[in-house]
């Protein structure tokens, strides 16, 4: 055996890896520096977990790290910052109005039960982003007390019986049936579907019931859920949440339908799912650009190992 020539050589190739390692830092794109034009501005507390656990990425100000200045970590702190800050910026959070934040706040609700956020490989690193159970309760809490159930008079209950009776009997011509900038239709069929859940949105004051289609029913008694199979079709409808004066909730205003159709091939572009958002009881499509479904699927990211769907039945 030739031992010094295989020692030598473990040398030679370490000292190339440690070149290599120091020309990558050499490789610095700016950090680019922009102003707290109108920072998040819930209570102390919570303000803490979400500046400790959230805003390296979603925020102006990211506190790095020494081993965050080292590449490649460097690159993956700065991509991580642009594309977190593309989709939550608590720095500009004043910006959006009351209900916006009040949506913001459920999402980020959402993420963080669900163990979607922060991201996984940034708390091996970053301790202080582990956020505990106690933690999340203040933030459970705080999204929780912005709840507020204001009994409604009686014309505007008068007013929503009404629209609710036009829903039930709204019958649209098959060719004049709306559909998205990207070509998902509005399926007026989803009234007459099984009812798979409903949810009380504490955030925004709606009611909200979703349906599922025969294919999704039956895929929920085989326990075929994960993935979906292809013709599942979801239909979920909000209403506005009303008080009558005995305290009892009731639909208001028809919000919106949205709609999750599965088609793997036709719609492999946005995760397998067509996505659809149809406004008001004019139905109006939702979403400015052919690109309005990443919004969608962000938000229904969370979901990812569950097909994206949130809407899980009972598991017997
Ligand atoms: C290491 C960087 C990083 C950290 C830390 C982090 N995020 Fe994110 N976050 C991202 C990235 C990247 C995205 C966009 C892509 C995705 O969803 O994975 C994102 C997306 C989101 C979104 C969806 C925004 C949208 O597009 O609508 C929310 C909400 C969110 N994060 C909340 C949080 C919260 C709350 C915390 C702290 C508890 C947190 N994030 C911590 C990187 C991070
Ligand atoms: C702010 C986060 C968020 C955004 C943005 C979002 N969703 Fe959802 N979606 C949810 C949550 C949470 C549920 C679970 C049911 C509930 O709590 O209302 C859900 C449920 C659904 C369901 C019922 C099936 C399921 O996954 O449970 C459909 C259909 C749906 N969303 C369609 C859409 C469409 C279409 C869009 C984009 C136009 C969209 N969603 C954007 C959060 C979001």
């Amino acid at each position: 055996m030739n031992k010094p020539l295989y020692k030598r050589k473990t040398v030679r190739v370490s000292a190339v890896l440690l070149l290599c390692f120091g020309i990558l830092q050499l490789y610095r794109p700016e950090l680019k520096k922009q102003p707290v034009t109108a920072d998040f501005n819930g209570p102390e507390n919570v303000k803490a977990i979400l500046k400790a656990a959230c805003y390296d990425c979603h925020s102006n100000e990211p506190d790095l790290k020494w081993f965050d200045h080292l590449q490649p970590a460097y690159s993956i702190a700065l991509a991580d910052s642009e594309e977190g800050k593309a989709g939550l910026n608590f720095s500009e959070w004043g910006n959006m109005a009351p209900g916006d934040q009040k949506a913001k706040l459920f999402e980020i609700l959402n993420q963080i039960t669900t163990g979607s956020m922060p991201l996984k490989s940034y708390q091996v690193l970053h301790r202080s982003a582990n956020l505990n159970p106690a933690e999340i309760a203040i933030v459970k809490n705080y999204v929780a007390g912005m709840i507020k159930d204001h009994p409604a008079d009686t014309a505007l209950v008068n007013a929503a019986t009404k629209q609710f009776n036009n829903w039930n009997a709204q019958n649209l011509k098959a060719d004049k049936l709306p559909e998205t900038l990207t070509g998902v239709p509005y399926l007026p069929d989803y009234k007459n579907w099984q009812v798979v859940s409903t949810t009380d949105r504490m955030d925004n004051n709606t009611i909200r019931v979703v349906f599922g289609n025969p294919i999704a029913i039956k895929a929920i008694a085989e326990h075929h859920i994960n993935p979906w199979p292809e013709g599942t079709i979801f239909a979920k409808v909000a209403w506005d949440k009303l008080l009558n004066a005995d305290g009892n909730v009731k639909t208001g205003a028809f919000k919106q339908v949205e709609y999750m159709i599965k088609d793997s091939e036709k719609y492999k572009r946005t995760k397998g799912w067509g996505w659809a958002r149809f406004k008001t009881m004019k139905l109006l499509p939702y979403g400015k650009n052919i690109g309005y479904a990443t919004e969608c699927v962000n938000c229904h990211r969370p979901l990812s190992n569950n097909d994206f769907v949130f809407t899980l039945p009972v598991k017997h």
